[in-house]
This record gives structure tokens, sequence and C-alpha cells, in this order.
């Protein structure tokens, strides 16, 4: 195995027990090295999935969508099997990426048109992926677990976005 994706694998989970801003730091420099001379739109986006579903506890889904004409379509991501299209102000993904601004859900009950891929699911945060202005779909995670994700995690996930986004060759992405 090549020794910076090694050295992420064996660190991913260790972010469990931090505080939610230290976790956030070590993701960081995680993504950092991984994405790290490697530009490819849909590897980096596969492998930032994967990172945060090994590394973040208690998610039963981490992906992204991208947006196409009018809709997000389902792109990379960890867990169940999801609904492939969501139309724009549709569900909690959908009404991010028409707010262009990220959403916390405490109870997915309680969010009107909530779209339910995993029964499981009870809370969930979407955040818009925004870049030079241009809307290019949204990272959607889950938990099973009720008002799983707070401000902590938005502000920790949009630098994390950031790096994914800066880092990746995003052309052939969303259209
Ligand atoms: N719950 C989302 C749909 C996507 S799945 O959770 C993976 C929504 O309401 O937009």
């Amino acid at each position: 195995m090549q020794g910076w994706l090694d050295s992420a694998v064996q660190r991913s989970g260790l972010t469990a027990n931090l505080p939610k801003a230290d976790a956030y730091r070590e993701l960081h420099s995680q993504l950092t090295a991984l994405l790290a001379g490697e530009r490819d739109a849909l590897a980096n986006f596969a492998n930032m999935s994967a990172l945060l579903y090994e590394s973040l506890p208690d998610l039963n889904w981490a992906g992204f969508y991208f947006l196409r004409g009018p809709e997000l379509v389902l792109g990379p991501f960890q867990g169940r099997v999801a609904c492939v299209r969501i139309a724009l102000g549709s569900g909690v993904c959908g009404t991010a990426a028409a707010r262009r601004e990220t959403i916390i859900v405490p109870d997915v009950h309680e969010f009107p048109g909530h779209i339910a891929c995993d029964a499981a699911s009870r809370s969930e945060i979407v955040v818009p992926l925004i870049h030079h202005g241009r809307l290019l779909g949204v990272l959607d995670i889950d938990s099973p677990r009720l008002a799983r994700f707070d401000h902590e995690d938005s502000a920790g996930l949009k630098p994390l976005v950031d790096v994914l986004l800066r880092g990746s060759d995003l052309d052939r992405l969303a259209g």
C-alpha cells in the first residue's frame, strides 16, 4: 500500500473519541494527505465519503449529490442504497442546494418533505458544494442518532469541502 494511503487508513477511526473541533482538524489533515497529488474528482469524492463514514461516529450514510440541470443526482457515497434523483427544493438536500446554505436537521421526522432513503436515519446535515459561486451539488450525512449534528459539524465540514473542491478537477462533475 502506498505510504500516504497506509497512514490515512491506519489513522481513520481515531477521531471518534476526540472533541468535535479536534476531530475535524485531524480529518482536515487526513483529507489533505489523501488528496495530495490526485485531482480526479470522482476518485477524490469517493475517498472523502469513505473517510467521513469511517471516521465520524454514529453515521449511517455519507456521500454526495451532484447538480445536473434542475435536479440533484446521486454521486459517490457510503451507506445503504439511496434515492437517485432529488429535485431542487425537495427534501433536505434539495432545500440546502436551493438555499445554498448548510441545513442541520436534528429530527428528520420534523422536517417537512424529508426524503427517507434509510428508515434508520434520525438526523441529518447537508452542506452545499459551491465553487467560485457555482453550485455543484451537496454533501449529505445521516445519523441514526437524534440531534447528532450541530454548528461544530457545520463549521468542521465546510473547510473539508473547500479542500475537496480546491483539490479536484470539477469540470465534468455537474452541469
Ligand atoms: N434525506 C435526504 C435524501 C438523501 S438520503 O438521506 C441519502 C433528503 O431529505 O434530501
